[in-house]
């Protein structure tokens, strides 16, 4: 679309590219991190925003810290190009040789969250429009809207500056785009340029008015629309009732999309100048739904995301607002990783941060769990947000690894820096690349996202207590708990590599995913589907016939309805042990001929009920769990029996927030929990870090 236009005329105004464009074609298929340097950890650094007399003290002290990166310009438009067309690159070029004069790689962004006065005043069409028509104004970030020509011709030049000056450079390690790229949640803009990309998106869809006019059911309520220029994003502010959910569907499609192309369209502008010698990336926000990081990962060569685990909310039990959730991190981590094999912490918080509504001091040594959970999870490099306290501005009271004197660690530095001490210790003794141990691999797992699914379950909740993400996390955790290694999928992912395959409320399908999994398991896998899964087809439709009508031949059960209740209204549900589970938000009742019933319902009117179900077909298994607990406890049990199902009789039972992986020939145990909690360390083993009773906030490493 409009980017794609962009990128030609770019090339049109560098003519120089033509050469580089023939020197990267020789360049690897993707930047490799080398497997025996484990995980890098870095720093961010605003040298824009310190005295110039400060910079080779400060860059001295990262590297005594044991930084081994920093990470400069994301915000620095206005300091790189202080009038149109003027560019000045001087202090950035004595921060690159300073810091590589410490052996500190460097990591530059394209500095777009952040347009300077001189480009929105003299192009006001280049802010974003809100949801009540106002048009952004200056200062803060992500105010730009990505749509806009004036804005996408200037950044255009930025980043072929940039490219030019730095593309080649050996110090400079990689590249992020941007920062975070949303509108903070403002999005979409609603401004005509980006109504006007919607309504392109649409018809490139659907071809025919006709066409969409079917696919969103707009004979309802005589939406029925004559021209694709007569729709609009669907905005709160401009329609009195409810939205057309296939028309919201569609418009989250659009904007991910959209943040997509224009990712890769300066992406496209870099690589002509770096190909694959340096990485490129974006940051993004690890659980922001109108994002799609799948949607970009081909194009990077790493995944990278910003974590902040402790601010003010509650997390699993009574220490997670200290901690921080162990449910999330690794969700998130096991994601990002799973989407193009390599995946980094671009952003974790050093301490306490200054925009939760509270914001709690870390429990000590959570710093460091943090980062050793990362390495646990397989990311390639951790880097904190940020290396000194700010005096000033919007992060006022924001913790660095160095406090306001610019020179004292604070108790995050000192884990940061024992952390870097740690992998340093751990790279003497690793087997980079080890394959999985036996007992992991007869286990390995997956789990299948799709941001379709959550989008449209979020849309239509049928029950506000509803938490699309929740119950994602607690098959997640089921998992994990288990002892099981696991990936976070998506559908282009062969399901042959994984012994268990779930697919949490997997609202929107076809028959061909459905035949995917039957394949799956006949060959031996086992497939978990929960509540929810099937209901509808990929526009968002209900079936035509019975209810979740492409699985029903799968599950081996029909789904008579579904409750939900109101709070405080709760209901139980019984396993065949008798142990009794609390739900309330979503639960189906099934009925069954052949299969094994494992749990039932035990009140409400439909007591004695079928709550879920598990078959054999082929080689494998089929388990359905129809309904959604509060806390978890029942899915854990059934997933923990489908483990037991492929014949292992390992499987664990770590306490939740518990969590032992396998890496690079290294077994690594994190306790997010409150208590200490013993390893599962043989006889035999070697330990390298840490004690065998894990302590709260502790870590634990060995060889076996
Ligand atoms: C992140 C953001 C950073 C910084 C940080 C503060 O979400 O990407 O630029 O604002 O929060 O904690």
């Amino acid at each position: 679309m409009k980017h794609k236009l962009l990128r030609a005329l770019g090339a049109l105004a560098f003519p120089c590219l033509v050469s580089v464009m023939s020197s990267a074609q020789s360049a690897p298929a993707h930047y490799t991190f080398p497997p025996a340097d484990l995980m890098r950890i870095g720093a961010y650094y605003y040298p824009e925003a310190w005295p110039e007399a400060q910079w080779r003290r400060d860059m001295a002290y990262m590297k005594i810290l044991g930084m081994e990166f920093v990470h400069m310009g994301e915000f620095a438009w206005a300091f790189l190009e202080p009038t149109e067309g003027n560019f000045d690159f001087a202090w950035l070029d004595k921060n690159i040789a300073l810091a590589a004069e410490q052996g500190l790689k460097v990591v530059l962004c394209t500095p777009t969250p952040t347009p300077p006065i001189w480009l929105t005043q003299k192009y006001p069409d280049t802010l974003m429009v809100d949801a009540a028509g106002r048009r952004q104004a200056h200062g803060t970030r992500q105010h730009a809207c990505w749509n806009s020509d004036a804005y996408l011709v200037r950044v255009t030049k930025i980043v072929n500056e940039l490219g030019r000056r730095y593309g080649k450079d050996a110090r400079v390690w990689g590249w992020q785009l941007d920062n975070e790229l949303t509108h903070y949640g403002k999005e979409p803009c609603f401004c005509d340029h980006c109504q006007r990309e919607f309504q392109a998106w649409l018809e490139k869809k659907y071809q025919t008015i006709a066409a969409l006019n079917r696919d969103w059911g707009n004979s309802f309520w005589s939406q029925m629309y004559q021209r694709f220029d007569q729709i609009r994003l669907p905005n709160p502010a401009e329609y009195p009732a409810q939205f057309n959910p296939h028309h919201m569907l569609d418009s989250q499609r659009w904007f991910a999309e959209d943040i997509a192309d224009y990712m890769r369209f300066q992406t496209g502008i870099l690589r002509k100048y770096c190909g694959h010698n340096q990485w490129i990336t974006t940051n993004h926000i690890h659980n922001f739904p109108s994002v799609n990081p799948a949607l970009t990962a081909r194009d990077f060569d790493i995944v990278t995301w910003t974590l902040y685990p402790v601010h003010g909310n509650a997390n699993e039990g009574p220490l997670g607002y200290r901690l921080g959730s162990s449910a999330t991190l690794t969700f998130a981590a096991d994601f990002m990783r799973s989407l193009n094999g390599q995946a980094g912490i671009m952003e974790l918080q050093p301490g306490q941060v200054n925009w939760g509504e509270v914001n709690p001091q870390p429990y000590p040594g959570a710093v460091r769990l943090w980062i050793m959970r990362a390495f646990a999870a397989g990311q390639k490099f951790v880097c904190t947000y940020r290396y000194r306290q700010p005096l000033s501005g919007a992060e006022l009271y924001h913790y660095g690894l160095v406090g306001p004197d610019g020179v004292t660690p604070t108790t995050g530095g000192e884990q940061y820096s024992q952390a870097a001490r740690e992998i340093a210790r751990l790279r003497a003794v690793a087997q980079p690349g080890a394959p999985l141990p036996e007992k992991l691999a007869a286990r390995r797992a997956a789990i299948l996202y799709s941001y379709d699914n959550r989008w449209d379950l979020d849309n239509h909740k049928q029950n506000k207590a509803w938490d699309t993400y929740g119950h994602l996390l607690k098959y997640h955790s089921a998992l994990k708990r288990a002892g099981a290694p696991v990936d976070v999928i998506t559908e282009d992912k062969d399901f042959s590599a994984y012994k268990i395959l779930v697919a949490p409320a997997y609202q929107l399908l076809d028959d061909k995913l459905v035949a995917r999994w039957k394949t799956f398991v006949e060959a031996g896998g086992h497939l978990i589907l929960s509540c929810r899964t099937g209901h509808k087809d990929r526009r968002g439709f209900l079936w035509e016939g019975p209810w979740a009508k492409p699985i029903l031949d799968l599950i081996g059960a029909r789904i008579k309805f579904y409750d939900t209740l109101p709070a405080p209204h709760t209901g139980k549900v019984k396993t065949n042990d008798g142990a009794e589970h609390t739900w309330n938000t979503w639960a189906e009742v099934l009925e069954s001929d052949n299969t094994a019933i494992t749990a039932r319902y035990a009140d409400h009117y439909y007591a004695g009920g079928f709550a879920a179900n598990w078959r054999t077909l082929g080689k494998g298994t089929v388990t359905y769990i129809g309904v959604d607990t509060q806390d978890g406890t029942l899915e854990a049990q059934l997933v923990r029996e489908v483990v037991g199902r492929t014949g292992d009789r390992t499987a664990e039972s770590f306490p939740e927030g518990f969590c032992v992986d396998f890496r690079d020939g290294l077994w690594i145990a994190t306790n997010y929990t409150e208590k200490t909690v013993t390893a599962p360390i043989p006889s035999g083993a070697k330990l390298i870090l840490g004690t065998r009773d894990v302590p709260i906030a502790g870590v634990t490493v060995w060889q076996e």
